[in-house]
């Protein structure tokens, strides 16, 4: 079954469901290439990756892969999401890049190209994890004309961020030639970004979402989504999964979403979301979960850093 797509406010079409390609450490090459030919097969066709996780060279070997075997016909079947890194969140840093990350995905063009994090850090600062220490100030004009000259420039088809609240969004908005197509945030039913995805909606901007699942295991991760009880008992009831009954959800709240696995039935069970649904007293039971976000961001603030703390880097919003 192909997975349905919608379109973003610069007319272009993305997949409503793809993979990610974020591990730390990262993983070895052969791992995520195997993974990604394998989703491929199942029918994915949008992947996400980003300058940081040091996966976009094997998801450019896999995309080649699957050409010569004959997966896909054309590189225009896949849809291919990579991210500035902060240490390239300097207006001159961008377009090299980008080139950058093109050269590493053997493409000529990427499908998205989003600002990773709204924090510049210095640009021989070590990378992950961050320090905060490390941390400048943003020239966010400059950083987003110059994503809007690798637009032009035909280098992406649609630019974006993630990890940006309304307020940075809404800065953003106020000198933008164009407009974010995209915020990348977490969300899953233990962050469901209620006012978020609100201002966004009401600017056009579409929402794609990593940890859907929780990203359970990850630095960044948490695991109560998928040891939730709310969303246990659901499961049960409908003899689908606790991954099965998340993503249904986020599909049904109308986001993107971007889910990782390298595992080849966990991949197909993901893919399994699109022909039921909740029910309203399902929808009611997760809106009613507790709400914590599991990505704080950490290592970008700290009391003497340029960021001072959690609530300046999500701006209250968390
Ligand atoms: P694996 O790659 O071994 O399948 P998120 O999408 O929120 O980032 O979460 C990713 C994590 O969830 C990974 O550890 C991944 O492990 C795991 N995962 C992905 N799909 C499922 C699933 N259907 N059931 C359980 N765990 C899953």
């Amino acid at each position: 079954m192909a997975i349905t797509e919608v379109t973003m406010n610069n007319g272009e079409k993305m997949p409503v469901l793809g993979v990610g390609t974020a591990v730390y450490p990262p993983p070895p090459a052969q791992v995520v290439t195997k993974a990604v030919l394998e989703a491929i097969e199942l029918g994915y066709r949008m992947f996400d990756t980003a300058a940081l996780y040091q996966t976009e060279q094997a998801l450019g070997e896999a995309i080649s892969q699957a050409l010569d075997l004959g997966l896909i016909t054309s590189r225009d079947e896949v849809f291919i999401v990579s991210k500035l890194y902060c240490n390239d969140n300097h207006a001159d840093r961008v377009l090299p890049a980008l080139q950058k990350t093109l050269e590493n995905l053997k493409l000529e063009y990427l499908d998205q190209y989003l600002i990773h994090w709204p924090v510049s850090i210095k640009v021989d600062a070590v990378l992950f994890p961050p320090n905060p220490a490390d941390v400048v100030q943003m020239d966010i004009k400059g950083v987003w004309t110059a994503m809007e000259e690798c637009q032009t420039l035909g280098l992406t088809k649609s630019i974006g961020v993630s990890n940006f609240s309304c307020k940075k969004l809404a800065d953003i908005l106020s000198f933008a030639k164009i407009p974010p197509a995209i915020n990348q945030v977490e969300m899953n039913p233990t962050w469901q970004q209620g006012k978020l995805r609100e201002f966004c909606k009401a600017k056009g901007i579409t929402i794609s979402i990593y940890s859907p699942l929780g990203a359970a295991g990850a630095l960044w991760g948490t695991k109560s989504v998928l040891e939730s009880k709310v969303l246990k008992e659901i499961a049960d009831s409908k003899g689908k999964s606790v991954a099965q009954v998340a993503l249904r959800w986020a599909y049904e709240q109308g986001v993107v979403i971007v889910t990782k696995s390298f595992n080849k039935g966990r991949l197909q069970q993901n893919l399994d979301i699109f022909d039921w649904k909740l029910s309203d007293e399902d929808t009611k039971k997760i809106a009613a979960i507790p709400q914590v976000r599991a990505n704080e961001g950490n290592g970008y603030f700290s009391e003497t850093g340029h960021i001072k703390s959690v609530e300046d880097l999500w701006d209250g919003e968390i």
